[in-house]
C-alpha cells in the first residue's frame, strides 16, 4: 500500500512577481508503508522544498499529494493542522526541542496535546525509548545530553503518536560520525522493527546508507534511484558512484567513512 503518493509535483517561487524559479518540476514519487526512503541531491536541486511540500509546511504552484489516502490541500486549515499533527512526524537538524523540559518530557509532548492518558503515554513511551537507547537519560534536561542523544529523542518525538509518515531533513547533519552512526542505525532499527515509514533528505551518504532506496534529484526534476542489496557498505559506494555521475556541489561529503 503506498503511504505517500506525489504526481506531477511542480513548486515554482515568486510566481506573483515577474522572477520566477522552478525548484521542483513534475516529481512523481511513491513511497510504500514500511519503506525507509533517502533524498540526495546538490545544493539547491530542490530537496527542502519537496519535504516542505509534503509536511504541508508549503503548497506545491501544481500537481497532487496523497499521504495516506488524504490529499492535504483539500483540508480547511483547522483540519490540516490535526493532519500534520497526527499523520506527520518531523525531525529536523537542529533538533528543535525544548530546553526547558526533560527528554522525557519532550518525547510525550505530542501525546500530551492530544490528551492521552498518563498510563498510555507511559506503555507507548517504555519501548520507543528503550529502541532508541535513550531510556536512561529520561529525566535529563535538553543541555545535559549529547547530540546523538538529542536527535534520538527528537526521532522518538516525532515517532510516539505512530504517524503515517516520518519526515527528516538533515538529521544527522549536526552530529559527529558516532553519533551520526547511533542515530541512523536507531532510525533503521525502528523502521525495521515497527514498520515505521520513513522520508529523509541527506547530503551525507554514510546517512543514505541506512536507506532501502535511495532518490537523486537535480535541478529539480528526479535523475535517479538506487536499492540497496543486503550489504550497506556496498550500498555506500553505490551512493558514491551515483553522486559523481550526479555532479554538483558536494565539497562537504565525507567520502572517507564506510
Ligand atoms: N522561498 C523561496 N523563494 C525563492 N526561491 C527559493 C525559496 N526557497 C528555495 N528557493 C530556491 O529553490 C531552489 C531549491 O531550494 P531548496 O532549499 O529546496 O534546495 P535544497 O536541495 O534543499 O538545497 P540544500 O542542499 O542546500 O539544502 C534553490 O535554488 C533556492 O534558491
Ligand atoms: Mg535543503
Amino acid at each position: 500500500m503506498a503511504i505517500l503518493r506525489t504526481e506531477g509535483l511542480s513548486k515554482i517561487y515568486g510566481s506573483k512577481g515577474n522572477v520566477t524559479y522552478t525548484a521542483l518540476e513534475h516529481i512523481d514519487l511513491q513511497v510504500e508503508a514500511g519503506e525507509f526512503v533517502g533524498i540526495m541531491g546538490p545544493s539547491g536541486s530542490g530537496k527542502t522544498t519537496l519535504l516542505n511540500l509534503l509536511a504541508t509546511i508549503d503548497k506545491p504552484t501544481s500537481g497532487t499529494i496523497e499521504i495516506g489516502g488524504t490529499n492535504p490541500a483539500r483540508l480547511g486549515e483547522r483540519e490540516i493542522a490535526l493532519f500534520r499533527r497526527r499523520q506527520l512526524g518531523f525531525v529536523f537538524q537542529d533538533f528543535n526541542l525544548l530546553d526547558t523540559l526533560s527528554i522525557q518530557e519532550n518525547i510525550i509532548l505530542p501525546l500530551v496535546l492530544e490528551g492521552t492518558a498518563p498510563k498510555e503515554i507511559e506503555r507507548k513511551l517504555r519501548p520507543i525509548a528503550e529502541m532508541l537507547g535513550i531510556a536512561g537519560i529520561l529525566s535529563k534536561r535538553v543541555y545535559e545530553v549529547s547530540g546523538g542523544q538529542k536527535q534520538r529523542a527528537a526521532i522518538a518525538r516525532a515517532i510516539i503518536h505512530q504517524p503515517s509518515l516520518l519526515l527528516a531533513d538533515e538529521l544527522t547533519g549536526n552530529l559527529d560520525s558516532k553519533s551520526a552512526k547511533d542515530v541512523m542505525e536507531a532510525l533503521a532499527d525502528l523502521n525495521g522493527r515497527l514498520g515505521a515509514t520513513v522520508l529523509m533528505v541527506t547530503h551525507d551518504p554514510f546517512s543514505a546508507s541506512y536507506c532501502k532506496r535511495v532518490l537523486f534529484i537535480k535541478d529539480g526534476r528526479m535523475y535517479s534511484e538506487i536499492r540497496r542489496g543486503a550489504n550497506r557498505q556496498t550500498f555506500f559506494q553505490h551512493i558514491l558512484d551515483a553522486l559523481s555521475v550526479l555532479g554538483g556541489n558536494f565539497d562537504d561529503v565525507p567520502f572517507a567513512r564506510a
